[in-house]
């Protein structure tokens, strides 16, 4: 991954644990409503990506045990990790593609009732992208991939199709770079990668047509999978965000100008309104700058932002950065990961930094894109996410108007229970996240996600392994070597905590 340059290693903020008659003054622990449901807490665990469904998109008991952990944490509202919203096959991610999927997550969202006491609010984010292959090898490239054309004729002084594709091939990197267009040099360093401006290819000259029906689809299957609202995936580097984006410059009615690139993301909301009616809360998460040279910025959110919230979603998630755009070149078998230029460090940004360190980098733009909002006498709920993980940290970005909901990922990972031992009063017992990205490493190489900081508690005391202290079997990644889920933690007193459908005090 990209690290700045100064290479500042940041400890995380001193986390002001509250006792647990402060954390019930707060205004973290208050409730907030999301359209027609309510938060009993304004804590909120982002989608993240665990790679544990089965290779056709299936829910599996892992998926299950993973939701699971988190709800146990209490947490205000927890999202459900990118799910594909087509039937076409895209490794062990979830799907919501066809009916057959919504048994399983009809499961997931039991699973989530049960542990969290029915606390926690269950959203599952919505998620198009388009085709990406991994970095080919350049032989194979030359003698299969690559379309023949005059210019590569001429480049290499004729010959027929075999003895061009010999030619190009042998060609030093400076000649490759005149013989070849830019486009296709990415191809054979990076990979084939589809972009929302490739108005030659049907399937995507298509897309303003099929999305919302696709989305609108999911949507319905996801209410009758039993979830609490919807989180259209608008961020990072997939379908949708490239339809906001900056760069895309489609001439057909659906890019250019900013009316433009909101054109699409508006028609999917309206279609999914249609399909699930007011009731069912409906929201997105986007990004409040791309963070990439000539990408979208902070301005191009705000009135976003404004657009979203007066065609009446239900809340705004925001995060920065994760674009293709600046990626780093994958390894060969490998595909590009949006994760590892400058705009993926700042969508996860390490503890080794820039002088602003990685802890709430995301704070100052978001501020921005809500107050927008709250300006035009909308109040729809803004959740803000990247280098959360402080009660003190948290409390004071709610008290300045920055947003009405925390988001933390990382911080969430690494302690499911963090939300409730603050709660509750014992944050002494948080395990904190140290932003080394391990996580993200593992997703990188599309590998089942799990946090560092579990192993270091009973995995290194001799004869737990794979038995816990209660003699339960602890389970362990396919590797073996790492566990698959955070170590328990289960408060002693439990009396006095409420399991609440929230009503009235202080929802706003
Ligand atoms: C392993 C992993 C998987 C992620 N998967 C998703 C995802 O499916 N959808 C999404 O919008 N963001 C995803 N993210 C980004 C997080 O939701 C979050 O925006 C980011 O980690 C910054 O927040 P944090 O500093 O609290 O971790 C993922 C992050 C991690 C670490
Ligand atoms: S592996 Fe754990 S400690 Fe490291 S960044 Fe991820 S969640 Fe935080």
């Amino acid at each position: 991954m990209w690290k700045p340059p100064e290479r500042i290693r940041h400890e995380p903020p001193e986390p002001g644990w509250p006792t647990r008659e402060e954390a019930e003054s707060s205004l973290l622990f208050s409730p907030v409503r999301v359209g027609s449901a309510t938060l009993a807490e304004r804590t909120w665990v982002p989608a993240m990506v665990p790679w544990r469904a089965t290779e056709t998109g299936f829910v599996t008991p892992d998926n299950l045990a993973w939701y699971e952990r988190f709800a146990r944490g209490r947490p205000g509202a927890l999202v459900v990790e990118a799910t594909g919203i087509r039937d076409v096959p895209s490794g062990p991610l979830l799907r919501i593609g066809h009916d057959r999927f919504v048994p399983g997550l009809r499961e997931l969202v039991a699973a989530v009732r049960r542990a969290s006491g029915g606390r926690t609010r269950l959203f599952i984010q919505l998620i198009d992208f388009l085709s990406v292959r991994r970095r080919p090898e350049p032989a194979r490239y030359f003698d299969r991939y690559l379309r023949l054309t005059d210019r590569h004729r001429q480049a290499v002084g004729g010959g027929d199709d075999r003895e061009v594709r010999a030619a190009l091939a042998a060609l030093p990197p400076e000649e490759l770079e005149a013989a070849l267009t830019p486009r296709e040099l990415e191809d054979l360093r990076y990979g084939y990668r589809e972009r929302v401006t490739d108005l030659h290819l049907p399937q995507v000259r298509e897309l303003p047509e099929v999305l919302p029906g696709l989305f609108a689809d999911a949507a319905g299957r996801a209410a009758e999978a039993g979830f609490d609202g919807v989180e259209l995936h608008y961020a990072h580097a997939y379908t949708m965000a490239s339809f906001l984006s900056a760069t895309n410059t489609r001439d057909d009615g659906w890019g250019g100008d900013l009316e433009g690139r909101v054109r699409l993301p508006l028609e999917v909301f309206r279609a999914v309104r249609r399909r699930v009616g007011a009731d069912f809360p409906v929201g997105c998460r986007y990004l409040t700058q791309e963070c990439i040279p000539g990408g979208s910025t902070v301005g191009d959110a705000e009135f976003f932002g404004l657009r979203f919230a007066a065609e009446g979603m239900d809340f705004l998630s925001l995060s920065r950065g994760g674009k293709f755009d600046d990626a780093q070149q994958p390894r060969v078998g490998h595909a590009v990961y949006p994760y590892t230029g400058r705009s993926g460090y700042e969508c996860m940004p390490t503890a080794v930094s820039d002088r602003r360190g990685p802890f709430g980098r995301n704070v100052e733009p978001t501020t921005r894109v809500r107050q927008g909002v709250r300006d035009a006498g909308l109040d729809t709920p803004v959740v803000v996410a990247g280098g959360i993980s402080g009660f003190r940290q948290a409390e004071r970005l709610l008290e300045s108007g920055a947003a009405d909901i925390v988001g933390a990922a990382r911080q969430s990972l690494a302690d499911p229970d963090w939300f409730r031992k603050m709660r509750l009063g014992r944050g002494g017992e948080i395990r904190r996240c140290v932003y080394t990205n391990y996580c993200e490493g593992l997703d990188q190489m599309h590998k089942q996600v799990t946090c560092q900081l579990w192993d270091r508690e009973g995995l290194d005391r001799e004869g737990l392994d794979r038995v816990g202290e209660a003699g339960e079997s602890i389970a362990m990644a396919v590797d073996g070597r790492r566990r698959l889920l955070a170590p328990p933690w289960s408060p002693a007193e439990e009396a006095g905590e409420e399991t609440p459908e929230t009503g009235g005090r202080g929802v706003r």
